[in-house]
């Protein structure tokens, strides 16, 4: 066995001991990823739990858990992992196409959804986020995020082996799954919360539960209000009169990290999902993983180490597995999960909001200072993404770079969501509010794509502002992540209320169920769902044969016009230009503006041939991926 540099002897003879006990054979695939990766995970989960004095045990525990569940990986995943392992930048192509459903509102079951497959391929996805499907309680699971047991898929919707049958069937079909790994709480049903409710204390320790409210009170002095409308202050008092954390809803209780038996256990949980087939795992609220008094509790060093310690597990025992950052917090915070080392993956939630932002102003200032100074991520990493997804809206730009354009946030922030609620003279916009919080003055937005894009007060306007949202989350770089049903121009679901369970929450406006119908015009263009569909395709396309458009690599470009955006995306001896008009007018851009380019350029969605030597104008709401070639 070669020596590792740094790593404590003894710990290292166990882990070795560990791995022989599982059954791990000297000179196998497995002994030489351990020797690669182990140093990492040693530090890791030594920095993590290291003044603990079990921690040497725990960490050997660790390791048998580890090689025990890579011995029971199928083997057509390791083949996965194989294949992966020599094509490490296999999701940076300009082909990944991501969807996102829930699976009984889309399609009632695993097996509905196993039926969708051929029209998910029409639509050229390479990516299926699944959203959650394990057991949980009714009728209040806050949409499955509530989970009860990560083993068992809600019986309702399938079971786990139809889960892993559909994972190979996609995968087979080019299709990779994704499901959630929820890992910040469990519901309150869970079997570890129930021990705990029944007041075993080794169950206790797996949440963060106090005798009394000395502690809640102090936490609370600093940690803010997710879902203040339904759940002010962050914990609940249990039955028999003690205080658990509860950063969520009341029943989704907040798992204690820094008990290494607690980090253990959900790393079993996890591989137990990579094995099942899952390639990519969506964490869940990472910024809330790490806990520490004083502090506001969400975006701690900790919560990097953890989600760091979790990726070195994967590394070793289901190395293909992909991790996507769920952290709708400040840019700046955004961007310290997406690391190789950490997430390689994570949604966009910046672009996201300032895409909505530029289309209700009518000025992509603050998107076109974003994308320049936000954009760039680590190589071998990248965005998703998306136009809206299951969650509100939040305006989660940073208040400094607003306040260099000379915008108030809280102003701003004000008017976006008066905008958006329809509560602003003209508005095109048909959205909901979503946990107003009249303390804070907060308050974030709920609605469809369509909804918000004017789809019941001007059809013709809206198609083309989702087509508009689409062209950037399409073409700035990262996997596109499409809504299931945005594709066909769906809108809110106005009696989402009266379902058992959403009364409270406002997000069901725009989880509404499969639109047979839509689905049905979506190939006659003379209709709203037709000419959005097929505007989309034209760009899923393009994008596919476009190479400009994989990674995420961006060049900023300035058009000097409040209107018009523009980004570059580099490829070897040529450029994409993407130009879209978010002004109700034309707006045209001189010949000086293309003075770095040869003369002409193709627009690749419409084939068209444009001199720039002649300038550029766009119709309103018009967007061109224009190829070009520099001096
Ligand atoms: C995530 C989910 C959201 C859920 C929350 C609690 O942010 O996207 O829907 O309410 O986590 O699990
Ligand atoms: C907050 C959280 C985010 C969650 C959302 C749910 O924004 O930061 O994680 O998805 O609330 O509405």
């Amino acid at each position: 066995m070669q020596e590792f540099v740094g790593v404590d002897e003894m710990v290292r003879q166990h882990a070795v001991e560990a791995m022989a006990k599982a059954g791990i054979e000297a000179g196998t695939n497995f002994e030489e990823r351990f020797h690669r990766h182990f140093p990492d995970l040693h530090h890791l989960f030594h920095s993590l739990y290291g003044s603990r004095s079990d921690w040497a045990d725990q960490l050997t525990a660790l390791v048998l858990q580890i090689a025990r569940s890579w011995q029971e990986r199928p083997a057509e995943l390791k083949v996965l992992d194989a294949e992966r392992e020599a094509n490490s930048g296999w999701f940076l192509s300009n082909d990944m196409l991501g969807g996102v459903c829930y699976v009984d509102r889309y399609a009632e079951s695993l097996e509905g959804i196993r039926a969708r497959i051929p029209y998910f391929k029409e639509l050229g996805l390479t990516y299926l986020h699944l959203m959650p499907l394990f057991l949980a309680p009714e009728p209040h699971s806050d949409g499955g995020y509530a989970v009860s047991s990560y083993r068992d898929v809600n019986p309702k919707l399938g079971t786990m082996e139809q889960l892993r049958d559909l994972a190979a069937e996609l995968r087979a079909n080019g299709i990779s799954v994704v499901v959630d790994f929820i890992f910040n709480h469990t519901s309150d049903e869970h079997e570890w919360a129930r021990r705990a409710a029944a007041g075993d204390p080794e169950y206790s320790d797996y949440y963060w539960i106090f005798p009394d409210r000395t502690m809640p009170d102090a936490f609370e002095q600093n940690v803010r209000e997710i879902f203040p409308e339904n759940h002010p202050g962050s914990f609940i008092q249990m039955e028999d009169g003690r205080w658990v954390w509860a950063t969520f809803h009341t029943y989704q209780w907040d798992l204690n990290y820094s008990n290494p038996d607690v980090f253990r256990a959900m790393a079993g949980e996890m591989l137990f999902l990579a094995n099942q087939g899952v390639e990519i795992l969506r964490m869940d609220a990472v910024a809330f993983i790490w806990k520490q008094l004083g502090t506001p509790c969400e975006n701690l060093p900790e919560a990097h180490t953890l989600l760091q310690a979790f990726n070195a597990v994967c590394r070793l025992a289901a190395p293909s597995l992909l991790f996507k950052s769920e952290a709708i917090v400040h840019p700046d915070e955004v961007a310290r999960y997406i690391d190789p080392g950490e997430c390689q993956i994570s949604y966009n939630p910046l672009q996201m909001a300032l895409i909505w932002e530029s289309l209700a102003t009518r000025d992509v200032s603050l998107l076109a200072q974003a994308l320049k100074r936000r954009h760039n991520i680590p190589e071998g990493t990248s965005w998703v993404n998306y136009v809206r997804s299951h969650d509100d809206i939040g305006w989660t730009f940073a208040d400094e770079d607003a306040a260099e354009l000379a915008i108030n946030g809280f102003d701003h922030r004000r008017f976006l969501n008066s905008f958006y609620v329809n509560r602003f003279p003209g508005s095109f916009a048909r959205g909901v509010p979503f946990q107003d919080n009249p303390k804070t003055g907060d308050c974030r937005i709920s609605g469809t794509t369509a909804s918000l894009c004017g789809m019941e007060v001007d059809p013709a306007e809206a198609v083309e502002r989702i087509l508009l949202a689409h062209s950037v989350a399409f073409s700035t770089g990262g996997i596109p992540l499409l809504y299931l049903g945005d594709e066909v121009a769906q809108v809110n679901d106005y009696g989402y209320d009266r379902e058992a369970g959403h009364e409270h929450d406002s997000r069901w406006v725009h989880r509404p169920r499969y639109p047979e119908e839509q689905y049905e015009r979506r190939l006659d263009p003379s209709t709203p769902e037709g000419a959005v569909f097929a505007g989309m395709e034209r760009m899923i396309k393009v994008r596919a044969r476009t190479p400009e458009l994989a990674g995420t690599h961006l060049i900023d470009f300035a058009t000097n016009n409040r209107g018009v955006l523009a980004y570059q995306r580099p490829g070897q001896h040529t450029r994409i230009l993407a130009l879209a008009n978010f002004s109700d007018q034309p707006q045209s851009l001189p010949a000086e503006t293309f003075s770095g380019y040869s003369s002409a350029a193709v627009d690749l969605l419409s084939e068209a041939v444009l001199q720039l030597d002649d300038g550029v104008t766009l119709l309103p709401r018009q967007y061109v991926w224009l190829r070009v070639t520099p001096a």
